[in-house]
């Protein structure tokens, strides 16, 4: 691996350095293929840079919203999109043949999984059929939709190759993962590093160059391959290790007189050898739960299970029909019938102050409470908009809070640790809360009436006698 420089362009020759001038007299158009979380952020850095900027998306609202100007991604300023927009820096259409102009085209769609897990390329082959329409000699195509290694060389490429040009020879391909962290204030696409793998070392230094104009630092690995696996295995640390203090948090609530926060707290002191991560409701987004079987999916093929991967991400998977079973537990002690109770469901997209419902911790527990029998069951989120929470084939419109609303539920369940929730307030209104993520840590009032996930108060031990 190396971090790419500018002298790597010395070794260019060919429509590869042709690009390379485009790129550096920002002549070069910039095409994105897919205009969501991580496509919209790409085609506003290019465009505000002074690339032009052309994006496709299927989406027609999306492209309806974009032509009137108009942001739809919470990242993103809504007046530097307008501003880009209006200037005819960006344009975007749902046709492919608006990008035969493009010099470099980045593929950003969705990689989901199926009904059984396996991985979904449905996507990506139908972006690199529209890529293949267009395709001309000297383009460069960057695929940065997260997948298994071997996908750019093996499945994309293929379907490029339809157009009669060859990878390599007439166009130039790299994979180069995305690590766009919505919500983070800290991190943002232009500070964050990133990495690029060609199939040949003209694709891997062209793609460095592009990705060096919006990004501070971009580091070339070996082949495609490799930046695929890299991606991977970012997304499976943290599902590894968000597993594993998980299974403590189970472990703490069956001893009792542990509070695992506070296990997680003490051990955070050492200032070495250990990151923090925190137990939940289970994960959720379009990476942490579809990535680890991204890979385990591929392992098969080599005679290989990934055991560990795969027992972390089914101990993730686990951890909603926990927080369900302990809503039930709470209603078994109530004089009431199950389908009798009211439960409210706090915070539902998959992680703190973002709108994104993907695959959220919120829709698994409300599919287990249904299974359960509870039928009463009501949102609150203010990141969830007019069209409502879909969940279990039912649409969920987000409630507004009041004292009196929050105590008609019999439980409250905290899921998302959104920063505009009163947490005090829905404390001190509630019959019951369930705290998954150790949102009411700072309230000392009432804690009988919260059950904290990953604690359980002294209980008396009972010892099988045999
Ligand atoms: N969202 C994140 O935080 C994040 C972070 C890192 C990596 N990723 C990965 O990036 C990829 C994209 O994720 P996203 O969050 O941007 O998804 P998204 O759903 O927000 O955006 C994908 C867009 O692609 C469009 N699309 C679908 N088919 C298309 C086609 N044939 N041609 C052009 N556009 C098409 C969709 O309409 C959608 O607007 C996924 O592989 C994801 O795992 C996402």
């Amino acid at each position: 691996m190396r971090l790419f420089n500018p002298s790597l362009l010395d070794n260019l020759g060919g429509n590869a350095d042709v690009l390379a001038k485009k790129l550096e007299n920002k002549t070069a158009v910039i095409g994105v293929a897919g205009l969501g979380y991580v496509g919209m952020p790409i085609a506003l850095e290019f465009a505000k840079m002074g690339y032009k900027t052309i994006g496709v998306d299927p989406s027609r609202w999306k492209i309806e919203s974009l032509q009137k100007g108009k942001n739809y991604i919470e990242d993103l300023s809504d007046a530097e999109v307008a501003e880009v927009i209006h200037s005819g820096m960006f344009i975007s259409s749902a046709e492919y043949d608006v990008l035969a102009d493009a010099d470099v085209i980045y593929i950003c769609v969705p990689t989901p999984f199926n009904a059984n897990k396996d991985p979904d390329l449905a996507y990506v082959i139908s972006a690199g059929e529209g890529v293949s329409s267009i395709l001309k000699k000297g383009q460069l195509i960057i695929l940065k939709s997260t997948t298994f290694p071997g996908t750019t060389e093996d499945y994309l490429i293929p379907v490029l190759n339809k157009s009669g040009l060859s990878a390599g020879t007439d166009y130039y391909i790299a994979f180069s993962p995305e690590r766009v962290d919505p919500g983070n204030k800290q991190f943002n696409t232009a500070n964050t590093p990133i990495v690029v793998g060609g199939i040949d070392s003209d694709s891997s230094i062209l793609a460095a160059l592009a990705n060096s104009k919006v990004i501070e630092k971009v580091y070339m690995v070996d082949n495609p391959k490799v930046a695929e696996l890299e991606k991977l295995l970012e997304n499976i640390f943290r599902s590894v290790n968000i597993a594993l203090v998980n299974e403590l948090a189970l472990l703490c609530e069956r001893m009792g007189d542990i509070n695992v926060w506070e296990v997680i707290e003490a051990a955070s002191t050492k200032p070495f050898g250990y990151l923090k991560f925190q137990p939940g409701p289970g994960v959720g987004g379009h990476c942490i739960p579809i990535d680890p079987y991204y890979l385990s999916w591929l392992a098969r093929e080599y005679d290989f299970e990934t055991k560990f991967i795969t027992l972390a991400a089914n101990v993730n998977e686990g951890m909603p029909y926990h927080v369900a079973n302990l809503v039930v537990r709470e209603i078994a002690n109530l004089p009431i019938s199950i389908s009798q109770a009211k439960v409210l469901i706090v915070g539902v997209s998959f992680k703190k102050n973002v709108k994104d419902l993907r695959h959220s911790p919120a829709e698994s527990v409300i599919i287990r409470l249904i299974e359960n029998g509870i039928r009463n069951i009501d949102i609150t989120d203010p990141w969830v908009e007019g069209e409502g929470y879909e969940a279990a084939g039912t649409t969920y419109y987000t409630k507004d809070i009041s004292p009196e609303m929050i105590a008609s539920y019999d439980v409250v369940v905290l899921i998302t640790d959104h920063d505009d929730f009163d947490i005090p307030a829905i404390v001190k209104h509630s019959r019951k809360v369930i705290d998954t993520r150790n949102m009411a840590k700072n309230i000392t009032e009432n804690r009988d009436n919260i059950i904290l996930l990953g604690s359980t108060p002294k209980k008396e031990k009972i010892v099988m006698q045999h």
